[in-house]
């Protein structure tokens, strides 16, 4: 029997990472839910408990079967899967000892099989708000983050766990670390081959769809490009209509260059909808006897996604009845990726994940379809960086296949709505002013954004900082992005002022919807920051129009990355990912666009402790 390591689920946002980078390093993998019966797993060479979003002093925390510590497979535990060996073998775990969001020094000892190779100093991404106080028995501590135990090993059990992740990219040798554990620790020899992802796909989309036809949601974006290309390569073409939808909240000339790119990949059937209107002012069905919207009056992040996402489907429905198509009879085809589902917190990909936001493509009415059989996803197994190599192998061109993401709820998630700001107590006043003393100019903004701390989902302030505007240290400033989060719960994301040295007075709230004119000014802001600051070493920028300024009603938050599966990501930073003058120019065009627009700002921090997108 082959070798193969199995990897249990404890509800980590990063359990696929884990699964993928094991079988790049060459062994074969499945991923089990953690309460997998021990006898499942006896033929198993090694074992990785994930991360997760519970706590094990928890009553809520998963259940496990004892059985498992018993089978003598070399284990390696990951962050809350540390957490559960150091309990299981009578260590303690305490929560909020010190929370850690983001990338931190440690200090291991490299006599430990799993730094076999590397330096006493390296650099990893921590994600946990609980920690070990109580070595477990027979386990030693190997790794150190100011006081924190990072890591801990037992040679005789053959069971190393590490708090931080070794498989996000983020930890700088984190791969290494991985390698070690499989090829050191569980001494695995052979090597897996991946099998060839196109045939697999064309097979199965041929058995699934036969003679039916599919109706494909084409946003314009590499994932949605690459189901069209493969359905194209295993259907006849009369049986693939694609349908664009343009719903008022694309970016500037999107839709025209992404029509014309997909007849240019051989697409005979393709409707254009150009629906603003029905987007911003119907009321849906977003879950059984739930109704919401209009989009146009609703705030709250989450609501709004799954409006877009509902109303998404009710078009294409329209649209497909309108070809001639029986949609209850036909396919539906998205392009969604592994990590759609898992931060939707899509229960068939992990039954412990917690939301951390509705992507448009897992909404309610889609997991319907999902049961009901009629649901193509070619893409569903795949990370982004996957996703462009399909992309370059089939041909597709390269604008499309390196082409930025784009969230296919669009610009709505860029348009921060607000009704009532949201004024920090005097308590977490106080802390502020405690923690800044003379460390930095700054100040709680009346406004909250999404973030991901510790597997779970943040709702939580955002920190405006200011001093040198686009002459700013950046680095020192994201180093203050991961700071300022970790000592201060309430803050998931810090912003810096770059369109002045400070504030003109206080920063107050406005309120904020989407309509067409909010949608027209962050449409203008996101052309000035991606024709500015977008280059190869950058993943994804964009601009934020956010509900709050002095003078202005508004002002705007630039956002660029740097990541490859957007799981995890850094802030690119000015000086370094791309110049000070384009950061400059942006900062001036776009204060040109509208009197409304206050002040400008750069999003200096990571995910965690923020996401990618603010909503
Ligand atoms: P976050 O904000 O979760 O984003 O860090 C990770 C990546 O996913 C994109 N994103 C979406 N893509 N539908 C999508 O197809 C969505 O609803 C959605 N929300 C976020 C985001 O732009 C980033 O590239």
């Amino acid at each position: 029997m082959a070798e193969r390591c199995a990897i249990l689920d404890c509800g980590g946002q990063y359990t696929k990472v884990i699964d993928r980078k094991v079988r790049e390093l060459g062994v074969k993998s499945e991923i089990f839910p953690i309460g997998v019966s021990a006898d499942k797993l006896k033929d198993f060479g090694g074992i990785i408990l994930s991360g997760g979003p519970a706590s094990v002093w928890n009553d809520g925390a998963p259940k496990y079967d004892h059985g498992i510590f018993e089978l003598g497979v070399p284990m390696l535990g990951i962050c809350y899967g540390m957490q559960l060996i150091n309990e299981h073998f009578g260590g303690k775990v305490i929560p909020h000892f010190k929370t850690e969001y983001g990338c931190v020094g440690v200090n291991v000892d490299t006599d430990c099989l799993l730094y076999d190779g590397l330096t006493a100093e390296q650099t990893v991404l921590m994600s946990h708000g609980d920690a070990v106080e109580v070595l477990a028995t027979g386990f030693v501590k190997t790794g150190d983050t100011e006081g924190v135990c990072a890591s801990i090993y037992s040679e005789d059990r053959r069971i190393a766990a590490v708090q931080f992740h070794p498989e996000v990219e983020l930890t700088e040798n984190g791969l290494i670390m991985l390698e070690n554990f499989l090829r050191k620790i569980c001494n695995f020899k052979e090597v897996y081959a991946l099998e060839d992802r196109i045939d697999s796909s064309i097979r199965s989309i041929k058995e699934r769809v036969k003679d039916k036809k599919v109706v494909v949601l084409v946003s314009g974006g590499v994932d949605s490009a690459v189901s069209a290309a493969l359905l194209l390569r295993a259907l006849p073409n009369e049986n693939v209509f694609a349908i664009h939808i343009d719903h008022g909240l694309m970016r500037k000339n999107e839709s025209d260059f992404i029509c014309e790119n997909l007849k240019k990949q051989g697409l005979t059937n393709l409707l254009r909808l150009n629906v603003e209107d029905k987007f911003f002012n119907t009321r849906v069905e977003i879950s059984d006897g739930v109704f919401a919207g209009p989009l146009s009056e609703e705030t709250r992040p989450e609501i709004k996604r799954q409006i877009i996402g509902r109303i998404f489907i009710d078009v294409t429905r329209e649209a497909a009845e309108k070809l001639g198509i029986d949609f209850d009879d036909a396919f539906l085809a998205q392009g969604t990726l592994r990590p759609d589902l898992i931060e939707s917190g899509n229960p068939d990909v992990s039954a412990y994940a917690n939301k951390i936001k509705t992507h448009h493509n897992d909404v309610d009415i889609i997991r319907k379809a999902r049961d009901a059989g009629r649901v193509i996803e070619t893409n569903w197994d795949w990370h982004k960086d996957e996703v462009r190599q399909v992309a370059r192998m089939l041909g597709l061109d390269e604008e499309i296949a390196a082409r930025q993401p784009f969230p296919g709820p669009g610009l709505g998630v860029r348009i921060i709505c607000l009704d009532e700001p949201s004024i920090p107590d005097d308590s977490q006043t106080e802390k502020f002013n405690k923690f800044k003393a003379d460390r930095f100019n700054g100040v709680i903004a009346p406004i909250k954004s999404v973030g991901v701390q510790g597997d779970n989902r943040s709702y939580s302030s955002l920190c405006v900082l200011w001093g040198e505007g686009c002459e700013a240290d950046f680095a020192k400033t994201a180093k203050l992005s991961t700071d300022i989060p970790n000592a201060l719960g309430f803050i998931n994301r810090c912003a810096y002022l770059v369109s002045g040295n400070k504030p003109e007075g206080e920063i107050k709230a406005h309120p904020l919807h989407i309509c067409h004119e909010t949608a027209e000014l962050l449409r203008e802001a996101d052309h000035c920051v991606t024709s500015n600051i977008m280059n190869s070493g950058i993943s994804q920028c964009f601009a934020v129009l956010l509900p709050m300024g002095v003078k202005g009603k508004y002002s705007v938050a630039m956002r660029a990355v740097v990541t490859s599966d957007f799981m995890t990501a850094r802030s690119a930073l000015p000086g370094r990912d791309f110049t000070v003058e384009a950061l400059k120019k942006a900062v001036a065009e776009i204060k040109a666009i509208s009197p409304d627009i206050d002040m400008v700002f750069y999003d200096t921090t990571g995910k965690p402790p923020a996401t990618v997108e603010w909503e």
